[in-house]
């Protein structure tokens, strides 16, 4: 793992979104898709804010643009303003040209019956893009990189997974109290993740601090999965000061 540290996640942000438009015009030059698997929550926001931006002010075109979620609440409806669903339309999709047969996110609303065989053709259909080229990652306090809470497998695939406590401890404020967080989530794996080309993963602000020097410093295991990103050839930890404030 490398790292950068920026004084402000706005400016950090502004030049990770940079390093995605830049991907997607290459791409776009040489006629190919681009295929960029994507993160919600609130560490990359400003990121498809100037995405956004740069759409609206620079000319730049999600046409050639394929995209997967990292995850989705389990169940839960996409209309629900808590649903990744909702926000990844609401932050990004709405104010892009990006086709809406290109965008592929985990469904909340899969029958319990058909969930196992719906995470296998997840995981096959970014397979046949021939992977992730560029891979958006935070962190949660749980070590977690997409809904892969300790105890995931380095090798495991897209599929439904329990939610840690702390993680839906988290996500609490924002369902108005605990029980109304769903207790399961439907995850692309930390194989899936670490077969991506490239891998920036964000994390701000102090409550990250620890976290971030487990992930980096700490020795690789399934108690903190973000500690596998250490074994990828290709990724950045991308933080502001208070993130890295831990770091030796
Ligand atoms: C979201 C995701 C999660 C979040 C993590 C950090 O799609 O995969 O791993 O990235 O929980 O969330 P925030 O950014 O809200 O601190």
């Amino acid at each position: 793992i490398h790292n950068v540290i920026f004084e402000s996640s706005q400016e950090a942000s502004v030049l990770v979104a940079h390093e995605i438009a830049n991907l997607i015009r290459r791409k776009e030059e040489l006629d190919e898709i681009c295929v960029l698997g994507l993160a919600t929550g609130s560490s990359p926001v400003k990121v498809y804010e100037e995405l956004v931006r740069m759409h609206r002010e620079e000319g730049l075109s999600f046409k050639n643009v394929v995209t997967f979620n990292l995850d989705e609440y389990y169940p839960l409806d996409k209309d629900n303003i808590q649903s990744y669903y909702y926000f990844m339309h609401d932050h990004l999709f709405n104010h892009v040209d990006i086709l809406h047969e290109n965008i592929n996110i985990p469904d909340g609303t899969v029958s319990d019956q058909d969930l196992h065989q719906y995470c296998i053709d997840y995981e096959m259909k970014i397979q046949s893009y021939g992977g992730i080229d560029f891979q958006l990652l935070g962190i949660g306090r749980t070590g977690h990189i997409g809904f892969n809470e300790p105890g995931s497998h380095i090798n495991s695939g897209t599929r439904a997974i329990n939610l840690d406590y702390i993680t839906r401890v988290d996500a609490a404020p924002a369902f108005l109290g605990l029980k109304n967080v769903p207790r399961k989530a439907i995850t692309m794996g930390v194989g899936t993740v670490r077969k991506a080309k490239r891998i920036v993963l964000l994390a701000w602000g102090i409550n990250k601090a620890g976290i971030v020097k487990e992930a980096i410093e700490g020795e690789i295991s399934s108690h903190v999965p973000a500690t596998y990103l250490q074994e990828h050839n290709n990724t950045t930890f991308v933080l502001d000061v208070e993130a890295s404030y831990e770091l030796t």
